[in-house]
């Protein structure tokens, strides 16, 4: 069994940059979806009752006037952290900070976007 552990390891930093984008896509599916959407267009299930909509992570006009600093920072610590509404959930208890660093990446790619552009 140990071996197999160090094949696995192995393989995980050989896959490097990948991984963390597969990661980022896994943890998306997993936490954000429910609000954000599948395609990250802000049309995910619960949004028929929320008083204020999820964002659209596909708008690269709005998600572009954001720095990834903003956007780890409303990851970590919820909509309140950058004025936005509560119900951006926090995850800091359950994201570690390399994963919402994936994360941010990961809506870069959602974006097709960079700060500024
Ligand atoms: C319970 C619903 C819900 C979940 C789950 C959720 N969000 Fe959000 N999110 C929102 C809402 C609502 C807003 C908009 C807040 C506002 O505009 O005041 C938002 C805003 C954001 C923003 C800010 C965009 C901006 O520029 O204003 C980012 C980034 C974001 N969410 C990322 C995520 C990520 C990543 C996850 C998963 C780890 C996630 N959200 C999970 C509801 C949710």
């Amino acid at each position: 069994m140990r071996g197999l552990g160090i094949v696995f390891i192995a393989m995980a930093i050989l896959a490097g940059p990948r991984a963390a984008a597969e990661t980022a896509k896994n943890n998306y599916n997993a936490y954000c979806v429910q609000c954000h959407g599948l395609r990250g267009n802000g049309m995910g299930l619960n949004t028929d009752e929320m008083s204020v909509q999820p964002r659209d992570h596909s708008d690269a006009k709005s998600m572009s006037g954001r720095s990834d600093k903003e956007l780890f920072k409303v990851i970590k610590e919820g909509g309140l952290a950058i004025s936005k509404s509560v119900l951006m959930p926090a995850w800091k208890d359950v994201l570690s900070d390399d994963e919402i660093n994936d994360l941010v990446g990961f809506l870069r790619d959602v974006c097709k976007c960079t700060h500024g552009n």
